[in-house]
């Protein structure tokens, strides 16, 4: 998280200080910078500057419009997942035709929408989504672009959750039948097979798996060919991890190397990527503030005011996020080791645990690593409004890129009887 720093004792990101930020915007605070974000994304760019390439940012990790809207003006494509991640990269001005549409169960209206506005693939989950995505198109009197979601059966080694490739996983077309989805797909008069794409899973800080599904994935490729279905782009999913701790994964220059390489015989093949948590996730943080500490028997608990609404990686998937203190200690400080809890009435709702801090009521914390699948998993569970988010603009600069909920958001739409 190169934008953060002490300063005289004080974390700073960039040339601004943690404790002005949430003084001016209140806590619980999301912060990202828009430098860390457009770094991130152009090294995948960089990578492939000599292929015919594009790279899809998977909206998921971070909906934000500032972010997309970033990313959009950077030449950036989307993979979304929904109408509303659709409408989202539309509004943030994304090119459509830069835009494909992943997810198992895309509706009427969603296939509708897209259509209309043009977007550049559809990733097809099953045979039926299929059938359904070509009677759409050819109501509409269009022809729709498709590539089939493959699920290529291999062990992405990551946290079972979040593991997407394995034969018992709901995603993609299973291997043994692509072939025979592909050919019916040729028979379909409104669908167009342009792709091929895979993505097996997220926070992969090994080659291996990504190695292994591109191997597969070409194998297809070449029973295609040889079965007259060509393929014009191979889109290899995101999924490249981040350190949250002590991980090393790959750089994305790395894989898209490595990656590149293997494709070096498919030379008029378009290479796509949908990289979200290796853009975002080190580019934000999320600032909270103890309300109060609580000592009893062995247990000492640093009570803070963001929770599993505001945060729930660590309570679904038990995954560890660094937690800095805006001040850092000083000699003859006392200290504890903490569970640094939230305020939501469940005893999953810990943020971090076992961490050694010397804290007192008022100090802020920041929770690292908070850019991806932190505010776009966000809930109001017990009705607390979702924080407000801040981009970085530059050393000096920030901007609010998302109110604080209100009382009244809280309730919009229902009514009282
Ligand atoms: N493409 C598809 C089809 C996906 O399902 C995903 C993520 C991505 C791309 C982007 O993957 P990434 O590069 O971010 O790893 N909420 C979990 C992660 C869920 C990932 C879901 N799919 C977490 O907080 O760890």
């Amino acid at each position: 998280m190169d934008f953060l720093n002490y300063q005289h004792d004080h974390l700073f990101a960039n040339q601004i200080a943690i404790a002005d930020l949430a003084k001016q915007y209140g806590t619980p605070l999301y912060v990202y910078s828009a430098d860390h974000i457009s770094k991130q994304f152009l090294a995948y760019e960089q990578a492939l500057i000599n292929n015919k390439h594009l790279v899809c940012y998977a909206v998921k990790a971070n909906s934000n419009l500032a972010v997309l809207s970033l990313l959009a003006k950077l030449g950036a494509g989307f993979d979304i997942v929904s109408q509303g991640e659709l409408e989202r990269v539309l509004k943030a001005g994304a090119d459509p035709k830069k835009i494909v549409f992943s997810g198992v169960a895309k509706s009427v209206v969603e296939i509708e929408r897209a259509l209309e506005v043009g977007i550049k693939c559809f990733n097809v989950e099953s045979e039926a989504e299929l059938y359904r995505i070509n009677e759409v198109a050819k109501r509409l009197n269009k022809t729709a672009p498709i590539s089939l979601r493959i699920n290529p059966d291999v062990d992405a080694k990551t946290h079972p959750y979040i593991s997407t490739g394995l034969r018992e996983n709901k995603f993609g077309i299973s291997y043994e039948l692509a072939l025979d989805v592909y050919r019916k797909a040729r028979s379909l008069a409104n669908i167009n097979i342009v792709g091929i794409d895979c993505h097996i899973g997220s926070q992969l800080t090994q080659l291996s798996p990504f190695l292994d599904a591109a191997d597969r994935i070409l194998a297809l490729v070449d029973k295609l060919q040889s079965d007259n279905i060509i393929i014009e782009h191979i889109d290899l999913g995101g999924g490249l991890g981040v350190c949250y701790d002590s991980e090393q994964p790959p750089t994305a220059s790395q894989l898209v190397t490595e990656l590149k390489n293997k494709l070096i015989n498919y030379p008029d093949i378009e290479i796509l990527f949908e990289p979200g948590r290796s853009i975002v996730a080190n580019s934000g943080v999320l600032i909270t503030k103890v309300e109060y500490t609580k000592h009893q028997d062995d247990n000492h608990f640093a009570i803070v005011d963001a929770g599993m609404n505001d945060l729930i990686r660590p309570a679904l998937y038990d995954a560890w996020m660094n937690i800095l203190p805006e001040k850092q200690p000083q000699a003859g400080d006392e200290s504890f080791v903490y569970n640094v809890v939230g305020p939501i009435c469940e005893s999953s709702d810990v943020l971090a645990y076992q961490r050694k801090l010397s804290v007192k009521q008022d100090d802020l914390l920041v929770i690292c690593s908070a850019g991806a699948y932190g505010f776009s998993m966000a809930s109001n569970y017990n009705s607390h409004p979702r924080p407000a988010e801040v981009m970085l603009i530059d050393e000096q600069q920030h901007k609010l890129i998302r109110e604080r909920e209100s009382f009244e958001d809280l309730w919009r739409g229902e009514v009282v009887l």
